[in-house]
């Protein structure tokens, strides 16, 4: 098998002249304008070696560097960089650089350094990367059960629906599952179905052609289609709209998709990831959520713990978060105080790791000593701030506290709801079905 390497840099004539030469010494070579696009082709193909401009717009290439060292040790990456880089050449050569070229880059000694550095790694990196699991910060025994579930089911393709309270870690288990998998050709494509209003969402989802509706001024391929050959997250799939899971469940049972506004139907080949903060089973009782698609989801079930239930990983995690915070990099705090932990540890975080990663931001900012006082921490946990949803997500909160209540007071009449909310009839049927609300559920429940 060729060695596969993946050249990064923002000039692109540059990196395909470079990329044209290194093909023709026999090399399987894929190419990137920035660090953030090469790390996205590394999740797709991981590479054998990374040759690597430093200054580039985004990241630089010694920040890809940190990246890569940290998702694929062992990985080697050759920068190359302007001349009067000296200084930061030495530092990265200690961090771990391959080596440092500088520009214009020779070419026999660039194939020189890349086949030194194979050599060295022993090249073909690719079928030895097991780190899928290196994000998920965890000791607890009940976060291991589940790791080791999904290191059975990486290798095959069946539906993973993922619950767990808001903030207990649902969409990071969701990549360690996608990054799991080796075979894996595609990339992970997320789509949260609760933000978007049904069509749009339809559209982004299966695609349309040109003009299948006002608006649809070009073809889009949709989501199915650039998840081809790798996994697609469907978060929140609680928060769906009821027409559309019809739709979905019609795609994945014949594995097809059909643009709105095409007359053909598509094959596509995805693995499907769902994740819900929502109790599914009490939806499906009320009518909010088909059983059938609940079963082609729910093939394997992942459920993580809240917070509070594995209080062995708050050390690990509260440490964890403490070191990726600035004042820590800037050396202004060290540690928790023991008393900090402890408060930490008899927290009851309805916020769950999330929330611990907002109070670890806020304690280490607001700290004026190198280790962190109990009070910090107390008060980073009480008030209540800190634990800000997003606007949106408030509002929409709000909105669907609200109508709750109305149709509480009024026993599931819309008619009666819409007048005490001032609004006509149609727009709070719309407002209904935009919360994912079925009034019956209201109706007379003497
Ligand atoms: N085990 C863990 N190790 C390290 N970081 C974690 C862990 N679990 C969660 N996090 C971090 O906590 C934050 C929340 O995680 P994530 O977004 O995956 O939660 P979620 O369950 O999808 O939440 P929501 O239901 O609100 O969408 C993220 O910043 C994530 O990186
Ligand atoms: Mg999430």
């Amino acid at each position: 098998m060729q060695d596969r390497l993946l050249l990064v840099d923002d000039d692109s004539s540059l990196l395909k002249l470079l990329a044209i030469r290194l093909e023709a010494e026999g090399f399987d070579v894929e190419t990137a304008e920035s660090a953030e696009l090469a790390l996205q082709a590394m999740r797709n193909a991981p590479a054998d070696l990374i040759v690597t401009d430093l200054r580039m717009e985004g990241a630089s290439g010694l920040e890809l560097f940190e990246q890569v060292r940290h998702f694929y040790p062992g990985l080697p990456v050759i920068i190359m960089s302007a001349q009067g880089t000296i200084p930061e050449a030495v530092s990265a050569t200690q961090k771990g650089v391959f080596e440092f070229l500088t520009k214009p880059v020779d070419k026999t000694r660039l194939l020189a350094t890349i086949r030194a550095a194979l050599m060295q790694s022993g090249g073909q990196q690719s079928e030895i990367f097991e780190d899928w699991r290196e994000h998920i910060v965890t000791h607890s025994s009940a976060m291991e059960r589940i790791l080791n579930q999904v290191k059975q089911i990486a290798g095959s393709d069946v539906s993973v629906l993922i619950t767990g309270d808001s903030g207990t870690g649902k969409e990071l288990l969701a990549r360690a599952i996608h990054e799991a998998d080796a075979q894996r050709q595609g990339p992970l494509v997320a789509v949260n179905c609760g933000a978007l209003p049904e069509q749009l969402l339809e559209s982004e989802l299966f695609g349309h052609v040109k003009g299948a509706f006002t608006g649809a001024i070009s073809e889009h391929g949709g989501l199915f289609r650039a998840a081809n050959g790798g996994t697609l997250l469907l978060d929140e799939i609680g928060d769906m709209p009821p027409p559309l899971q019809v739709k979905l469940l019609r795609a994945l049972q014949e594995r097809r998709i059909r643009p709105i506004g095409s007359t053909e139907s598509i094959p596509v080949d995805v693995r499907i990831i769902s994740a819900t903060n929502r109790d599914l089973d009490r939806d499906m009782h009320d009518g909010l959520f088909r059983e059938d698609l609940f079963y082609r989801l729910n093939v394997v079930n992942l459920h993580l713990p809240t917070l509070a239930e594995r209080v062995e990983d708050i050390p690990l995690l509260a440490n964890h978060f403490l070191r990726k915070t600035g004042a820590y990099q800037m050396g202004n705090v060290s540690s928790f105080a023991p008393g900090a932990m402890e408060v930490m540890i008899s927290a009851s975080w309805p916020g769950n790791v999330r929330q611990l990663e907002n109070v670890v931001q806020r304690s280490a900012a607001l700290s004026t000593t190198p280790v962190i006082p109990d009070s910090l921490v107390r008060e980073a946990l009480t008030v209540e701030d800190h634990f800000l949803p997003s606007l949106s997500q408030a509002r929409e909160q709000f909105e669907h506290d609200y109508l709750v209540k109305v149709l509480r007071l009024t026993n599931g009449s819309v008619a009666e709801a819409a007048q005490l909310a001032q609004r006509n009839r149609t727009d709070f049927y719309k407002l209904l079905k935009r919360q994912n609300i079925n009034p019956e559920r209201f109706k007379n429940r003497a």
